[in-house]
Parts: structure tokens; C-alpha cells; sequence
């Protein structure tokens, strides 16, 4: 039931979205596709079905959507999938969504790749605003980027991620830590960063999808166990940067190189979480680690002239942001997973 109320009270439509904890939601992740063209181990199962298209939401309501968002004084706008890039007009999307960006409403639309599509779409992308890409990257190794990715192609990548760095993109890569899988490149990854002036993330494998499947408490490994391995070899100073994500930081003395963390398991970072994350079916999530959702695509298209309602939704659903994700591997079995697989939500 949409309360009538509100209508009475156009002042009040775009106070800004304060959840009850106090969290300030300024940050949007939108997946605008499920679909991939990888298989990426930890996030996808090999023979994945996707949504059907009619279940999408067009790239127009999409638009719709993020601009009421940024009347509720979303300033920062990640794009996801799935893999974002292969979602067909997507160029277009963004090219109308840097409107906003113009006026100044936007500080930041940026995107989270598998960087296959980036030797084509850099320019591009550049030219129509975008200054930073987060490029995720777990090996050095093609044989092992076959591996994890499935169906991914190395070479095709990291041509990718050279041609974002000269047409001017800045580039954070994203490193899933695999036990067993990338323990022994640590060193290798984070030089071949240093060198190309790319920040570097790790993040700890999270316990999302059909993990009957899978073996994520083997392919675990604590961020704490790799920071140890870093400081066998380099000073590492902690630095009070956060970027209003996850990732928390530390600059490596040696190199001047900045490293982030995402530790989901061995540190919550949830008490200063800043976003909530829209799918491309229109469903509004409010924390990546829990399946409380709330239907946008209804309200949106039973009233094309009147956003009144859908942010009606939007306020009710951020008055019931959870406090914070239970990821937990520490039991020797898996708490806190989340059965929809990560493509769905974006990460
Ligand atoms: P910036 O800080 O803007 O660079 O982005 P980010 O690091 O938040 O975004 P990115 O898409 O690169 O995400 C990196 C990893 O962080 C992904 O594995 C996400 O799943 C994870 N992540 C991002 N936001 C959250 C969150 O709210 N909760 C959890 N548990 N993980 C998150
Ligand atoms: N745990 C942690 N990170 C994951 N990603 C995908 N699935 C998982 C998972 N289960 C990461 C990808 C990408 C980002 C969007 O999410 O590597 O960098
Ligand atoms: Fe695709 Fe990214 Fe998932 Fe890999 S992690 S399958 S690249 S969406």
C-alpha cells in the first residue's frame, strides 16, 4: 500500500535517503545485465541460465531509476553485471546518464569490468566521462585466467587494460585471493601493478551462489595471512583512506603503491555502508550479503508519469537496510551465504 500522504509533501520527496542506522546512501551499484562472457568460478556455475530478456529492465527505465536515485542524492554511480560492457546500448545509456555528470548532480559513474570488451570501448567510454575502471584480474598466468574464467581470454584482457590506461583511465584491479590458486603470484601481481600504476585490490571469496557446489571454505584465504606474506618483503603503512566503499587501505613504502582490502569475512565493514545495489530486473537489494529485496520495476511502470511512488518504495525499503552482512566461514562450515550467485547483484 503506497501511502497517500506523501503526495501531500513534494518538500519533503528528496531529503536525502538516511538509513536507520544512521548510514548516509550516496552510492548506487547498478547490474545492468546478468549475462557474461565469462564463467568466472566463484561468482557463475558453468552452464548458468540468464534471465529472459523480457524480464529486464530497458536501458530507458534504468535511466528513470538512477536519476530518482540521484535526486535522493546518490552521487556515485558504479555500473555492473554481469559483465556491464556486453549489455547491448550500453554506450547510449551512459551517454545520457552523463547529464548528470554536467550538471555536477553526479560526481562519479564508473564501472566494474571483466576487461573484456575494453580494447574497443575505452575511447569511448572516456570520451563520454568516465575516469576510473575497476578491472577484475586474479592471475598472470593465461592458463590459470582459463582456468578461474572458464571461458575468458588472457591476452585479449590485458590488451584490454593497456588501452584503458592510454586512453587516460585510471585502473583499480580487482583480485579475488584463491588459496591454492593465486597464494603464489602475490608478489607477481602486485610489482605488475606497481609498474603500470594501477591500484590493486584483494578481496576475500565471498559465499554466494549454489555452494553446494563449490568449495569456497577451501578457497579461502584470510586477507590477514596475505598482508603478512606482502610484509615479508615490503613496509606497509596504513593510511586512514577510504574511497566510501569497502576496501581499506595501505601504501607500500618501497613503491609509493596504493593497496586496498576488502575483507568481508575477517573485518565487517558494513557499519559505514554508503550503497545499495539496483539488478537489471529492477529489483532494489540493500545489502550484497542478504536477500531482503524490494520490487522497483512495478512501481515505475504502473506510473510512467509520477515517481512518487517508486520513491515511496525506495525510502521504505532503505528504513529496512540491514545492519550488515553475516558472511562466516569460521565454523568449518559456510554461515551467512547468499544462494543468488554474484552476477545477480553485481558484487
Ligand atoms: P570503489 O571503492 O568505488 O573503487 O569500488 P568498490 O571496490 O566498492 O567496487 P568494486 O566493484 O571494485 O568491488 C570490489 C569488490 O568489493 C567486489 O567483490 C564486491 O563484491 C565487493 N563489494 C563491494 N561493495 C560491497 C558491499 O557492500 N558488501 C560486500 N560484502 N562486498 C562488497
Ligand atoms: N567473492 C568475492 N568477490 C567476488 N567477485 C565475484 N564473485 C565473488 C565472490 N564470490 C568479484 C569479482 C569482481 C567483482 C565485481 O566481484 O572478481 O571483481
Ligand atoms: Fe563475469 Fe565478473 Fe562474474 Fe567473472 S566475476 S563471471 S567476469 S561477472
Amino acid at each position: 500500500m503506497l501511502n497517500e500522504n506523501l503526495f501531500a509533501q513534494p518538500l519533503d520527496q528528496f531529503k536525502p535517503l538516511i538509513d536507520p542506522y544512521m548510514r548516509r546512501i550516496n552510492y548506487l551499484r547498478v547490474s545492468v545485465t546478468d549475462r557474461c562472457d565469462f564463467r568466472c568460478q566463484y561468482c557463475m556455475s558453468e552452464n548458468m541460465v540468464f534471465l529472459p530478456k523480457k524480464d529486464l529492465m530497458t536501458l530507458e527505465e534504468l535511466d528513470r531509476l538512477c536519476t530518482i536515485f540521484i535526486q535522493l542524492g546518490v552521487t556515485n554511480i558504479r555500473l555492473t553485471g554481469g559483465e556491464p560492457l556486453v549489455r547491448r546500448g550500453l554506450l547510449d545509456f551512459i551517454k545520457n546518464m552523463s547529464r548528470h555528470l554536467n550538471t555536477g548532480a553526479l560526481s562519479e559513474l564508473t564501472l566494474t569490468t571483466n576487461g573484456s570488451q575494453l580494447t574497443r570501448l575505452s575511447k569511448p567510454l572516456y570520451d563520454l566521462g568516465v575516469r576510473r575502471l575497476n578491472v577484475s584480474l586474479d592471475t598472470l598466468d593465461p592458463d590459470k585466467f582459463k582456468q578461474v574464467t572458464r571461458w575468458g581470454n588472457f591476452s585479449k584482457v590485458i590488451n584490454g587494460i593497456m588501452t584503458a590506461k592510454e586512453c587516460g583511465l585510471k585502473i583499480k584491479i580487482n583480485t579475488v585471493a584463491l588459496k591454492g590458486f593465486n597464494e603464489n603470484e602475490l608478489f607477481d601481481l602486485t610489482s605488475w601493478c606497481a609498474q603500470n600504476e594501477f591500484d590493486i585490490t584483494f578481496i576475500e571469496v565471498m559465499p554466494m551462489g549454489d555452494i553446494g557446489n563449490e568449495n569456497r571454505i577451501g578457497q579461502f584465504w584470510s586477507l590477514k595471512n596475505l598482508r603478512q606474506r606482502l610484509e615479508e618483503r615490503y613496509t606497509l603503512i596504513d593510511t586512514p583512506e577510504r574511497s566510501g566503499g569497502p576496501a581499506t587501505y595501505i601504501k607500500v613504502w618501497e613503491t609509493n603503491q596504493k593497496i586496498g582490502f576488502i575483507t568481508p569475512l575477517t573485518h565487517n565493514f558494513c557499519e559505514s555502508c554508503n550503497r545499495v545495489r539496483v539488478t537489471c530486473t529492477g529489483e532494489l537489494f540493500m545489502c550484497l550479503g542478504q536477500e531482503d529485496k524490494v520490487d522497483l520495476k512495478t512501481p515505475l511502470r504502473k506510473y510512467p508519469n509520477d515517481d512518487r511512488p517508486t520513491i515511496e518504495t525506495i525510502r521504505r525499503a532503505i528504513e529496512a537496510k540491514p545492519k550488515g552482512h553475516d558472511f562466516d566461514y569460521s565454523r568449518q562450515t559456510i554461515q551467512g551465504q547468499v544462494t543468488r550467485y554474484m552476477n545477480h547483484t553485481g558484487g
